[in-house]
């Protein structure tokens, strides 16, 4: 288990893009796709039980990476053999990235978006604890390596302009960190609703129950307490770490939101969408 787990969180193994490339899409699977810290896990939790009718036993039996696991991983093909279908996976790649068969199948996606000064928050402190990436610095120098795009995945205005400007009609949806936070039952209609999932209020009540972020705190499937120190030392930053909208405001000085804010509306003045935050 602990080798298995060493393999996952090698950067060797993630970004491992020709694997994914001849990976086969099925039409009925579902994939949510993310900036990192925009809230993977948490669909890595919401999918299996959204598509199970609220069934509990995969996210207390099996360890979110190998019950959702992330297209950009070689073990991929391994784990998938386990699951039934519809089977739900994780991404982090970019539109442009995305495999062809993927394109010629009709499995659905959902992008989960996060305001990015909160999102910066979250990876300066994953940054702290992760041993597999390079330390954060200052929380200023970091502001630098995230607004260039000098982390994992690149810069989040290029990962948003993928995947807004996707052409995938029905086949997408888009939803916000933010509104799940704010209202984690009407997220959980909208994803049921959306992958023809016919789930009672009751269910999803137990869902969102079981989907908060204290029920993720204390599942050790979900918690990455079974990963070594080593990868990931909960000691410097728990990965479940605050689960809150605006944490930014803790951190961010008057001269950082203003480089900040005006770094992102510049990468984004030619698009056509609109951020759902307001700037300050
Ligand atoms: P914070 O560091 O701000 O707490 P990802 O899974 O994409 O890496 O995102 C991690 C972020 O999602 C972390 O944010 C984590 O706490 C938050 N998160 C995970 N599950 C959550 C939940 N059930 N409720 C709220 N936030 C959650």
């Amino acid at each position: 288990m602990t080798e298995d787990i060493k393999v996952l969180f090698s950067p060797m193994s993630i970004c491992c893009l020709k694997f994914a490339q001849e990976f086969a899409f099925k039409d009925d699977d579902v994939l949510a796709a993310t900036y990192p810290k925009s809230g993977t896990i948490w669909m890595q939790e919401i999918l299996p039980l959204v598509l199970n009718g609220g069934d509990l036993t995969l996210i207390h039996t099996i360890p979110n990476w190998d019950r959702v696991p992330w297209l950009e991983e070689k073990r991929l093909a391994v784990v998938l053999d386990k699951l039934t279908s519809p089977r739900a996976m994780v991404t982090h790649f970019p539109y442009h990235h995305m495999p062809p068969s993927f394109h010629a199948s009709k499995a659905k996606v959902i992008y989960v978006m996060r305001n990015p000064k909160d999102i910066m928050v979250s990876s300066y402190y994953f940054h702290q604890m992760a041993g597999f990436l390079q330390d954060p610095g200052t929380f200023d120098e970091f502001m630098a390596t995230f607004l260039e795009g000098r982390v994992f995945f690149g810069k989040w205005t290029d990962h948003v302009k993928s995947w807004r400007n996707a052409e995938l009609g029905d086949r997408i949806m888009y939803i916000t960190y933010e509104e799940m936070v704010q209202d984690l039952p009407a997220a959980l209609r909208k994803i049921s609703d959306f992958l023809g999932r016919n789930l009672s209020e009751e269910v999803i009540q137990k869902i969102a129950e079981h989907c908060s972020f204290k029920a993720m705190k204390g599942n050790n499937m979900s918690n990455f307490d079974l990963v070594p120190n080593e990868l990931m030392d909960s000691d410097k930053s728990p990965f479940l770490r605050k689960g809150i909208v605006g944490d930014w405001k803790n951190h961010f000085s008057a001269e950082q939101l203003a480089r900040f804010t005006t770094a992102i509306h510049k990468e984004l003045e030619n698009e056509s969408f609109s951020l759902p935050w307001s700037s300050d």
